[in-house]
């Protein structure tokens, strides 16, 4: 059985539908980890630190190439899964050194998402049978200016409550039940990524497309308010 610990090592970052098999870049954020998120030619999903380790340009600035991810700046290749520089295109004939890496994290696809592992357990897979009912589809990830802890407040005082490992909120929202995951994204983002019991392409799931873009409205005006608080009082 996993601890709460290795529960909460596993992060929803992107939808899975968003990241496609040898094609795009998508950036994605854990805990203030910024992340370049692809996939292989065969599917596989791959969550690197969004940085090449030569001189730290973005990755979601290169392209993929087949099962390689290529950086924007001089061209040198890394291999999915090890993350490993496989070509320095100045140097064809020279063989990359081995320890010349990007930095590479667990990732999988559950529930509709593609989750990373930041703390390199060796859990394959995220427990998202303790987070999402089976049967539920995936909403929307709602960017949200504040931090995690004051969206989880907002929440509170909106009758959601913490599951058992506290790495989701259950509640109603618009006219179904949701799981909202909530996470650091930066300082001051945070994101919710909602799933439901609406099924889609439903009215039920248009409403609750329409109460999530106004909770988040609610929830940056209420962190404004709290933001002039002190001011006032001074
Ligand atoms: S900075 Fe990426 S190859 Fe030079």
């Amino acid at each position: 059985m996993m601890s709460a610990d290795s529960i909460s090592a596993w992060h929803p970052v992107a939808r899975s539908a968003d990241v496609r098999p040898s094609a795009n870049i998508v950036a994605g954020f854990a805990l203030g980890q910024e992340l370049a998120l692809w996939r292989s030619a065969d599917g596989a999903p791959q969550a690197w630190e969004n940085r090449c380790p030569h001189r730290s340009v973005r990755f979601t600035l290169g392209q993929v190439v087949e099962n390689r991810l290529s950086c924007a700046y001089h061209g040198w290749q890394y291999a999915a899964g090890s993350g490993q520089c496989t070509r320095i295109p100045a140097h064809p004939d020279m063989p990359p050194p081995s320890n010349l890496c990007a930095r590479v994290f667990s990732a999988a696809d559950a529930a509709g998402m593609l989750w990373v592992n930041l703390a390199r357990e060796t859990a394959k897979a995220p427990p998202t049978g303790d987070i999402v009912p089976a049967g539920w589809s995936f909403c929307r990830t709602l960017a949200v200016r504040s931090d995690a802890a004051g969206v989880r407040d907002a929440l509170a005082r909106r009758g959601f409550r913490a599951s058992t490992t506290a790495a989701a909120w259950r509640g109603p929202l618009g006219q179904s039940s949701t799981v909202a995951v909530v996470l650091d994204a930066q300082p001051q983002l945070a994101f919710i990524h909602l799933w439901t019991d609406a099924a889609p392409d439903t009215a039920a799931m248009k409403t609750l497309h329409i109460a999530a873009r106004s909770l988040r409205s609610q929830i940056e005006e209420e962190e404004e308010e709290e933001s002039r608080r002190p001011q006032k009082a001074a």
